[in-house]
């Protein structure tokens, strides 16, 4: 009522000075539980994640690219998740649901920034592991640590870029109210249908954009590994040929849901049904992807966890008598 008024008052003025993030208020009975599995996966996701960039920079021997990108990749995922979980621990602690205008654009900027840096190094990722499997013999002169470099360099940028032009043209918008956003965090698709200005526009500048980040990465991502399996199928040991594939299945998994869940959300058509279960998929890509990061990739890796077992041996004393033993 207030909001209809003052709409009234000044009509070709932004009157929203705040934005209310509905996040899973539409759950009362379930908020405990909410909070306690939030909590437990910030946690998790922030432990894995920096003791990984830690054991990277700490083991002189890990500093090879294949083990820069996963630092990175666990530099970025603590950040990324970082501006999403927080925020909803927050909200389910003391019912705060409001969130300022800049709060709002500054949030989504960072999820918009990380998203497609993660989206654009993990495709740097797979090339990596393309050329050491499939181009074994000119590994080391391919990925050397020049390209190794540009490629985490091109992907923060890329990310940087990307959403400067994002939020810049989000931040166009003219909202009128209402103002409840009925998502977890600031996207752009629900500010879109918030705002009272013409967003037409906006939408295919948007739809550039996500498409940008998510495209040209997932095409990559999959070609690498078309490869790798390919390779992986003529190794003649049966074992050997079961582990690879294995570990090369699990990082296939991650990265299907990761773009699947991005492009279902960012770039698919909106159907009723997929704007319904728009909040339930990107739980998938801004949540549990970089919870899941640290554990397919690094402890599924022998030389990694034998790192990490010395890491831990040296500033923990205590362990070294509790039986913790090399294989
Ligand atoms: C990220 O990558 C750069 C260059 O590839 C490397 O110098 C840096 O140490 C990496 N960061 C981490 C935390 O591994």
């Amino acid at each position: 009522m207030k909001q209809l008024m003052e709409k009234r008052e000044n009509d070709n003025e932004t009157t929203v000075t705040e934005f209310i993030l509905l996040g899973f208020k539409s759950f009362p009975e379930l908020q405990t539980l909410f909070f306690i599995t939030f909590l437990a996966i910030y946690m998790v996701t922030m432990v894995g994640n920096l003791l990984i960039a830690a054991v990277v920079l700490i083991n002189h021997h890990l500093h090879k690219p294949m083990y820069f990108f996963l630092g990175n990749l666990s530099v970025l995922d603590t950040c990324y998740t970082s501006t999403i979980l927080p925020r909803i621990l927050a909200s389910i602690i003391n019912d705060y649901h409001r969130i300022s205008f800049s709060g709002c654009f500054l949030q989504f900027y960072f999820f918009a920034f990380l998203a497609g840096a993660e989206s654009y190094l993990l495709s740097a990722m797979s090339y990596d592991r393309y050329l050491a499997i499939c181009k074994p013999l000119h590994y080391v002169t391919l990925m050397n640590n020049r390209l190794c470099v540009q490629l985490s360099l091109a992907s923060w940028v890329t990310g940087i870029v990307a959403s400067a032009f994002t939020t810049f043209f989000a931040s166009q918008l003219t909202f009128c109210g209402p103002n409840e956003i009925d998502h977890f965090f600031c996207d752009y698709e629900p500010l879109l249908m918030l705002s009272c200005s013409e967003t037409q526009h906006t939408e295919i500048v948007m739809s550039v954009l996500g498409s940008a980040c998510t495209m040209p990465p997932m095409i990559l991502t999959f070609a690498s590994y078309v490869c790798i399996i390919s390779t992986i199928l003529q190794i003649p040991s049966n074992s050997g040929r079961s582990k690879a594939f294995s570990t090369c299945s699990s990082h296939l998994i991650v990265v299907t849901i990761f773009y699947g869940t991005l492009i279902i959300v960012y770039i698919l058509p909106k159907t009723d049904t997929l704007r319904d279960l728009n909040k339930v998929f990107s739980v998938f890509y801004t949540i549990l992807t970089p919870m899941f990061n640290p554990f397919i990739y690094s402890l599924r890796n022998r030389e990694f966890k034998e790192a990490l077992r010395t890491t831990i041996n040296h500033f923990v004393p205590l362990s070294r008598t509790q039986g913790i033993q090399p294989q």
